[in-house]
């Protein structure tokens, strides 16, 4: 908490965002018992897709980030001495930055690979290959790549833990847990197993099941708490809304789904607004449902939230910055302490 130094500083400090305070994760730290069995069961493993967790392992994850937000004066440094390979052979922003600053937060080094075309896969060396010299180098890779396979081909030749980062089309499990840690912040009472009916929300989700990562880990997630959810609403425009067996997988597990064209008639019944427009096919990214598009003139619910897994483009104004429904900035600054709480799982026990 930075206390002002005089009246004239206090003055000019915005006013309390309450997104980023600690208020919240102190209650859900209260509300979640700890079992650290869920977390000792993700030690030296790689995390490849959210179908991996289940509900107690995202609960506990939750937990830990909760603690790591509310009391970091806590927080020990427990990979002093261990190095994270970040590869990111693909743009991003928030996902490696957040990754590497949890690193640091939690007392390890890092080496970096931000350009494809300075590491031997410019020259054709295989994946496989690259895998075998890591398990040389560090002691946790996080790995994004455009082509969905290569982080299989890269396990192959690993024996350290590797986590997906955002492979291609396929997933970005650890969004969806940075995702998960803003709904449950948001309204803790949605982790309950035995939640009340008048306390159940609906999500509407801006976006492609089949081909947008952030959103396809979600979905997974977000079946690990059917109960929590009065439905999931999928606003697109498409022909292919599910890759093949998606939807029935995801209503086997309990969500109840519908596709919707029609964003202005559901806006006003949607608790939980998550919207997104980008996936990244082959070498490049493609926008979807530019004729989607959230402001502040948007008929949204008194007390509804949006979410979105950024980077921003036309299908979210800024002039929703300022008001209540914005609960994008709080998710994404969650996913350092979701990865801060995932990275001392896998690395060691201790936590
Ligand atoms: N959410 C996300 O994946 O953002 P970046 O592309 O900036 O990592």
């Amino acid at each position: 908490m930075v206390s002002p130094l005089n009246p004239i500083l206090e003055e000019a400090l915005p006013e309390k965002d309450e997104t980023a305070g600690i208020e919240k994760p102190l209650r859900l730290l209260k509300h979640v018992p700890e079992d650290p069995a869920a977390l000792l069961d993700l030690a030296n493993h790689s995390i490849v897709s959210s179908r991996q967790f289940t509900s107690e392992h995202v609960k506990q994850l939750i937990r830990l980030a909760a603690k790591h937000e509310a009391v970091p004066q806590q927080a020990r440094r427990p990979l002093v001495g261990k190095i994270l390979i970040s590869a990111f052979y693909e743009p991003s922003t928030r996902t490696r930055l957040s990754f590497e600053s949890a690193w640091h937060r939690l007392g390890g080094d890092i080496m970096s690979i931000t350009d494809p075309a300075t590491t031997g896969i410019a020259k054709g060396e295989s994946f496989s290959d690259v895998g075998e010299m890591l398990n040389n180098y560090g002691d946790l890779v996080v790995l994004r790549e455009t082509n969905h396979q290569a982080i299989y081909r890269m396990m192959e030749g690993l024996r350290i833990p590797i986590v997906n980062a955002g492979n291609g089309t396929d997933e970005h499990p650890t969004q969806a847990l940075a995702d998960m840690y803003a709904i449950f912040k948001w309204r803790l009472e949605l982790m309950d197993k035995d939640i009340a009916e008048n306390k159940k929300v609906r999500i509407g989700i801006v976006g492609l099941p089949s081909t947008m990562r952030t959103v396809r880990s979600l979905l997974y997630l977000l079946a690990l708490f059917p109960q929590s959810f009065k439905e999931v609403v999928i606003i697109c425009n498409e022909e292919e809304v599910f890759s093949e067996s998606q939807k029935e997988n995801l209503e086997e597990m309990g969500l109840i789904l519908r596709v919707s064209n029609d964003l202005k008639k559901e806006l006003p019944k949607l608790d939980i607004v998550y919207i997104n427009s980008i996936a990244w096919i082959g070498d490049d990214y493609k926008e979807f449902g530019q004729e989607f598009a959230l402001s502040k003139s948007s008929p949204l619910k008194k007390g509804a939230i949006i979410m979105h897994p950024l980077a921003r483009g036309r299908e979210l104004s800024t002039d929703l910055d300022d008001t209540p429904h914005n609960w994008y900035f709080a998710q994404a600054r969650g996913a350092v302490f979701i990865r801060m709480a995932l990275l001392t799982c896998l690395v060691q026990h201790n936590w």
